[in-house]
């Protein structure tokens, strides 16, 4: 398949920002800001096209470890500034690394987001110093830092600041090369410009290098995983609920003889289901009893973000169909539209009986997950009363039973 797998970052890269308006409680882009200043530095050093692209990749994907819910019990009460204390934990680069090692990247970089708070002078969380620290983490690390300090606690620009900041850099935080660039940029009006939550977007695709791959799909697999696994780190009630999912969906494509590609086309949106879950704040996913209404109509708004996320990836069409209609139901019951049976196409459904059997087996925090017959038998009741397909229905009893 064609693909650009920069486009399809950029285009789910809203989720990773949502990551982190959760956690910041204020939307920041700090994401794509970052990306848009590594490229800016990378172009600078002269770095490859090929290198420009990783580095791309990897910066937009440089913070994924701060969806896991565990970090945040561990930080430290006295750190002040919201974002220093949101990245102040070395685990995030950890898991972050873990996360994107079957990235199909084109230069095989090793260990960029592991190391992308490292600093120049060996004052990092891991100690590294100098040239040691691969150059797309000392890359990535300046453009964090410069995004750091772009906006103050009240979401207004502060050229001032990073300027000053600039200026200090030298002392050990980059490498005099870096430093240099950076005072380019810093005085660079287009910069700026491009920064602005407005036209951030668009200079980010502008400067990114278009390469369309021919990317066979268990490739763009790894790259669905990440995010799989990233949605399920989310929140430790659901911890393997994506995973799951794909699991079953595998199986099911198998039963029902489906060839290679219809196969990795549904795993892919079993992949990406939930995608919009990282939206929906953590003080909502997590309490362990019924939701009011109001937390209801949130939640539900995670399909639409699943939606809206993956209608901009070429050649997505049908998994975004599959993906976003999970909480649909045949009688026109579910969410976000309450469409039909006669709007929903066999994967569609397919995926709607398996997410629910799938939540239900799942163990979570507060109970035991269900045995198949118990689990089958809400299902036989769901399809009985017109929400779920019958036949789906026994054929997942027969597949799992
Ligand atoms: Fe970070
Ligand atoms: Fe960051
Ligand atoms: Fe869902
Ligand atoms: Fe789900």
């Amino acid at each position: 398949m064609q693909f650009s797998l920069n486009d399809f970052l950029i285009a789910v890269s809203f989720a990773l920002d949502f990551v982190e308006m959760d956690r910041l409680g204020m939307q920041s882009n700090h994401g794509k800001r970052t990306a848009y200043l590594t490229l800016c530095i990378a172009r600078r050093l002269n770095l490859s096209e090929e290198e420009v692209y990783d580095a791309a990749a990897l910066s937009i994907l440089h913070d994924n470890g701060l969806s896991e819910s565990s970090l945040y019990e561990q930080l430290p009460q006295e750190w002040d500034h919201a974002v220093t204390k949101f990245e102040g934990s070395r685990g995030h680069c950890v898991i972050g690394e873990k996360n994107v090692k079957d990235y199909p990247f084109l230069t095989e970089p090793e260990d960029v987001i592991l190391y992308h708070h490292e600093r120049y002078d060996g004052n990092g969380f891991f100690g590294l110093k100098g040239d040691k620290i691969p150059l797309i983490s000392q890359i990535i690390a300046a453009a964090d830092s410069f995004e750091n300090h772009f906006k103050n606690a009240g979401g207004d620009y502060c050229q001032e600041r990073v300027l000053k900041w600039v200026s200090g850099c030298e002392s050990g935080m980059v490498s005099q090369r870096i430093a240099l660039v950076l005072h380019q940029m810093a005085n660079e009006r287009s910069v700026w410009e491009n920064l602005s939550d407005d036209k951030l977007e668009q200079a980010l695709k502008a400067s990114v290098p278009s390469f369309f791959l021919e990317v066979p799909l268990d490739k763009i697999r790894q790259v669905t995983g990440v995010f799989s696994r990233i949605v399920d780190s989310k929140s430790s009630f659901t911890r393997r609920h994506s995973k799951g999912l794909a699991e079953k969906a595998a199986r099911m494509a198998q039963y029902y003889h489906k060839d290679q590609e219809e196969t990795a086309r549904l795993i892919i949106a079993a992949d990406l289901h939930d995608l919009g879950k990282l939206a929906v704040p953590n003080s909502i996913l997590d309490v362990p009893r019924a939701l009011t209404a109001e937390e209801f109509e949130t939640v539900k708004k995670h399909v639409y973000y699943t939606r809206v996320a993956l209608e901009n990836i070429r050649g997505f069409e049908d998994i975004t169909e599959w993906a976003s209609n999970h909480h649909e139901k045949l009688n026109g019951k579910g969410y976000p539209f309450g469409k039909t049976g006669d709007e929903l196409d066999f994967n569609s459904r397919l995926m709607g009986c398996l997410d629910v059997y799938q939540a239900l087996t799942e163990e979570r925090p507060y109970r035991k997950g269900l045995t198949h017959t118990q689990a089958i038998k809400i299902l036989y009741d769901m399809a009985g009363s017109g929400f779920l397909d019958k036949l789906i229905t026994k054929d997942l009893d027969m597949v799992f039973g």
